[in-house]
């Protein structure tokens, strides 16, 4: 298994080019399901998660070509070949769980191995079928043979009020509504920028979609839909992590192709804490260079509220703030496993259900940690990079599923971070 080794390196400075989105391309490959031509993605991040799902499409009948040169992917299904996703590809992502819908459009009948809970939480898929059902498919769940099955004859338009604002359910019903025959309204949605990508590559395949990016989205089905390209939006939570970076280590850099829209709350939060952030024509310069920071507080929401996928990684920024700060996770009913490493490194926090009270300024101290998820892993990292002596992260499979060449662009920053494999000592 690989290990990042990490050292105290002092403050970053530099430039760093953000990549396209994680949270955007995901569901954006998965609605090339929806048309038989060949679809362009621009700007597709290299990621593990990426990999996954051309495979996951490849499975289903689609033909995907790859051009990480120019960073694109090609994509079209003539026929879906196989209405059931592999357990062995849905174990892996739960963004898996983004093919429901669009085959269900197209064929009427998906069936999906029941997506694992995660170490962030259950993540259970009840909201999706939820709306399924109420464009007129017939749910049947077979637990003991762990998959859940969706059968439509056709699906007509509805009228559907979601019980929380699901990413990943607005986007699932989305894709299912496009081909529905009439008006869907869906309420409570999330309003995430992703959702909106999704919205504008839906509508450049000839959808009828109004409203994304509010609470509010309103689709008109139609007959079929046809290929379109589309550029991919750059990714905020690897955006917020970069200008983490910035201020954990005190430092100054400037994140090229953000998009300071979609980053708005972490841009408040940095300025709570006496960092400076920047709008400028080359980007966001963030810089907390000699700046004596501050403790505040966050509390994660559904967007535009602060993004629980940023909750681990200010977390650890604060870890290095004198003062007491608080952090409230109500997204996720387990978030906070990155505490235990945190503490492992001389962090003073006190967590309470979906509350952590962090004491800043004690002296931080490298030792082993584990990456308990994507943005954990990422919190891990930038903790290594401020504390005493070298950090060895494990289990960093999980930062390389979400974050594009990611040792390159903290490296170019001046960060220590090696990439080491670790030798399975042979059990004796
Ligand atoms: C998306 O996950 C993101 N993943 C997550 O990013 C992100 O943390 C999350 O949205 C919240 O912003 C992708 O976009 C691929 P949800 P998703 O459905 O869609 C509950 C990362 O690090 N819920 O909004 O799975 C659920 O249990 C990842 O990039 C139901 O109860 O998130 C959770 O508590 C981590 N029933 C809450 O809603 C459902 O049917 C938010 O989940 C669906 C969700």
């Amino acid at each position: 298994m690989a290990k990042f080794l990490v050292k105290q390196s002092g403050p970053l400075h530099g430039e760093v080019y953000i990549s396209g989105s994680k949270n955007a391309v995901l569901p954006i490959m998965a609605a090339t399901l929806l048309c038989e031509e060949q679809c362009v993605i621009i700007d597709t991040p290299r990621l593990r998660d990426v990999d996954v799902m051309c495979n996951m499409l490849r499975r289903i009948g689609a033909d995907v070509v790859e051009d990480y040169d120019n960073n694109k992917l090609y994509i079209g299904t003539k026929t879906i070949a196989e209405h059931e996703a592999p357990y062995a590809l849905v174990s892996k992502m739960r963004a898996s769980v983004l093919v429901m819908g669009p085959i269900l459009a197209r064929t009427g009948r998906v069936r999906m191995p029941l997506p694992g809970g995660c170490a962030i939480g259950a993540r259970p898929v009840d909201l999706h079928l939820k709306g399924f059902a109420a464009l007129g498919a017939r749910i049947t769940e077979h637990r003991e043979r762990g998959y859940v099955e969706a059968v439509a004859d056709k699906l007509v338009g509805s009228n559907i009020y979601l019980d929380f604002p699901s990413v990943g359910a607005t986007e699932n019903i989305m894709m299912a509504a496009v081909l529905a025959e009439g008006t869907t309204i869906l309420e409570n949605v999330a309003e995430e920028p992703e959702i909106v990508d999704l919205a504008n590559f839906l509508n450049k395949m000839g959808a009828r979609i109004k409203g994304a990016g509010t609470d509010t989205i309103k689709i008109e089905g139609v007959k079929r839909l046809s290929a379109a390209s589309h550029t991919v939006i750059p990714d905020r939570i690897e955006t917020g992590t970069f200008m983490v970076a910035a201020a954990i280590t005190r430092g100054k850099i400037l994140i090229k192709n953000a998009v300071p829209d979609h980053v708005k709350p972490v841009i408040a939060k940095l300025r709570e804490c006496g960092v400076t952030v920047s709008d400028t024509f080359d980007g966001l310069i963030v810089d907390a260079e000699n700046a004596d920071l501050v403790a505040t507080d966050i509390k994660t929401l559904p967007y535009p509220g602060f993004p629980t996928d940023m909750q681990s990684i200010f977390m650890a920024l604060l870890t290095t703030v004198k003062g007491e700060s608080q952090v409230i996770e109500t997204v996720f009913e387990n978030r906070f496993m990155h505490v235990a490493e945190l503490e492992r490194m001389g962090a003073d926090i006190v967590t309470e259900d979906r509350k952590a009270v962090i004491r800043g300024g004690k002296p931080l101290h490298g030792t082993s940690v584990i990456a308990t998820d994507l943005r954990a892993g990422a919190a891990m990292i930038l903790v290594g990079l401020v504390a005493e002596g070298s950090t060895e992260v494990s289990e960093i499979y999980h930062i390389e599923r979400g974050y594009e060449r990611f040792i390159d662009k903290f490296e170019s920053l001046g960060a220590k971070i090696e990439r080491i494999e670790e030798k399975v000592k042979e059990i004796q």
